[in-house]
């Protein structure tokens, strides 16, 4: 199939470069020069494992090519994949349609009678009715139009998308479901599952689904507060409710609050689209709330660890990124928790593994170190807010050396408690009884 990919962000360039893996001929098309420029040259845009050496492969076989030109990009595709951002209006919290609308415009005036428009950005419900009418506006015939949301995860996003829990296709004609059909068919040999839907109905899937996780979330971080106040241990909890089945032990990490490129603006999206409809959803309101007071608790929670006050105090960082194996900082737990320190009057010093760069573009006034023992280097505090691999490996006894107070704030309970003492440090972990309150 020859398969065109409008916007090459995280998810057009993993699924343009998955599909590309399954044998299809890919062309991914964006606006952004230098992000077209830097993958000609090989050179990747975002960090996830794995992505830069299937890019390079499909690349070089001729499968997987790159452009700023629509024109050029969807000449001869049987499906354009609309893959463009859709993040949270200013104000509202509505899915901005501004690039799913002006992508479908631009698209109107080059793309031929019989192909079809997937939408794999996550869209509003009717979405896809809108995108039927702009065409038809814009002179285009014939054209299918269907939804197909993504599912990856930021980190492990390749995988996901090879060996995903299911497919999710919204299309009410069979000329759609027929491209779809056939653009999967290598992963129906691996036995995925392909769910066909209307598309009103895919549309309003990947909310749900994102919707569901962060309720989870919130869930078990609600629980780890009430540990925190009773004596008792929300890891324990978690894994005594996730072994049943019917909840499972995804998603019951308690933690610092959720954030990211999609969970957010998802919830934001739902809740617009149900006031829309005149239909509450008291449930996910109550998550975005939850989540957001959290987010802006986390400051406080390391000034009580360090007795109350932190004027003058060296707060280490241990990780940046909204979670591990990506350099995303979109809503990270991180930006809300350092403004927080810093008006508190603290010096903070980071340390995360990759997202430096992007760091940099959201976060002012602290200073960078290359590696996590630096960050312990006269610190009075550590807190842990990405759980990377590599600081689960970190030797407690030797940053505890280091350091000039001597508080582990753990936000990820990455690690054990009674280890963290041996080491000579006051730990404070998330919903873990009374151990959480420093010596
Ligand atoms: N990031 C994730 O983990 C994830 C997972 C599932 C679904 N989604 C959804 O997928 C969509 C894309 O998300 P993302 O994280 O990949 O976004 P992104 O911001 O990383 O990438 C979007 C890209 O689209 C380009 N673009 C915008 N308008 C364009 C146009 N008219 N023509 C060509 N290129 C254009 C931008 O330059 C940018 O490179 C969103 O709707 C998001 O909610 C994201």
């Amino acid at each position: 199939m020859r398969i065109a990919m409008i916007g090459t962000g995280y998810v057009g360039l993993v699924s343009g470069a998955c599909f590309a893996d399954f044998g299809h001929q890919v062309c991914c098309i964006d606006k952004d020069a230098s992000k077209i420029d830097g993958l000609n040259a090989g050179k990747m845009p975002i960090w996830e494992p794995g992505l830069e050496a299937l890019v390079k492969a499909n690349a070089e076989r001729g499968r997987l090519t790159f452009t700023t030109d629509l024109a050029q990009g969807v000449e001869g595709a049987e499906a354009v994949f609309i893959a463009v951002g859709t993040p949270a209006r200013r104000g509202d919290g509505h899915a901005d349609l501004t690039y799913v609308f002006n992508a479908i415009r631009e698209l109107a005036a080059v793309i031929k009678p019989g192909t079809v428009v997937v939408t794999k950005s996550t869209v509003p419900v009717g979405t896809g009715d809108r995108i039927v009418e702009i065409l038809a506006e814009e002179g285009a015939e014939e054209i299918s139009v269907a939804s197909n949301p993504e599912f990856l995860r930021e980190g492990a996003a390749i995988r996901d998308f090879k060996i995903p829990d299911r497919i999710v296709v919204g299309a009410d004609d069979e000329r759609a479901r027929e491209v779809l059909r056939e653009i999967y068919r290598p992963l129906f040999l691996n036995q995925a599952p392909i769910l066909f839907t209307g598309r009103r109905t895919a549309e309003l899937t990947k909310y749900a689904a994102n919707a569901f996780l962060a309720v989870k979330i919130s869930f078990i971080n609600e629980i780890a507060n009430l540990c925190e106040a009773v004596d008792a241990d929300v890891q324990d909890v978690a894994r005594g409710i996730g072994l049943d089945n019917r909840i499972g032990p995804k998603f019951l990490h308690a933690g610092p609050g959720y954030g990211g490129s999609c969970f957010p603006k998802d919830t934001l999206a739902l809740l617009q689209t149900a006031a829309k409809a005149g239909v509450e959803q008291k449930i996910v309101g109550m998550v975005v709330a939850v989540n957001d007071e959290r987010k802006a608790a986390m400051a406080e929670r390391v000034a009580a660890a360090v007795g109350g006050d932190l004027k003058g105090k060296r707060i280490g960082v241990l990780g940046l990124a909204f979670k591990p194996n990506t350099d995303d900082m979109r809503e990270a737990p991180s930006i809300p928790l350092i403004s927080g320190l810093l008006e508190r009057g603290a010096e903070v010093i980071a340390f995360d593994p990759v997202a430096h760069e992007q760091a940099e573009k959201v976060l002012s006034g602290i200073t960078y170190a290359s590696d996590a023992q630096s960050v312990a280097e006269d610190a009075d505090a550590l807190v842990v807010v990405t759980e990377w691999d590599e600081f689960r490996a970190l030797d407690l006894g030797t940053l505890a050396g280091k350091m000039r107070g001597k508080v582990l704030v753990d936000l990820r309970n990455v690690y054990d408690p009674e280890d963290a003492r041996r080491a000579g440090l006051a730990y404070s972990g998330i919903g873990r009884g009374r151990l959480n309150t420093p010596d």
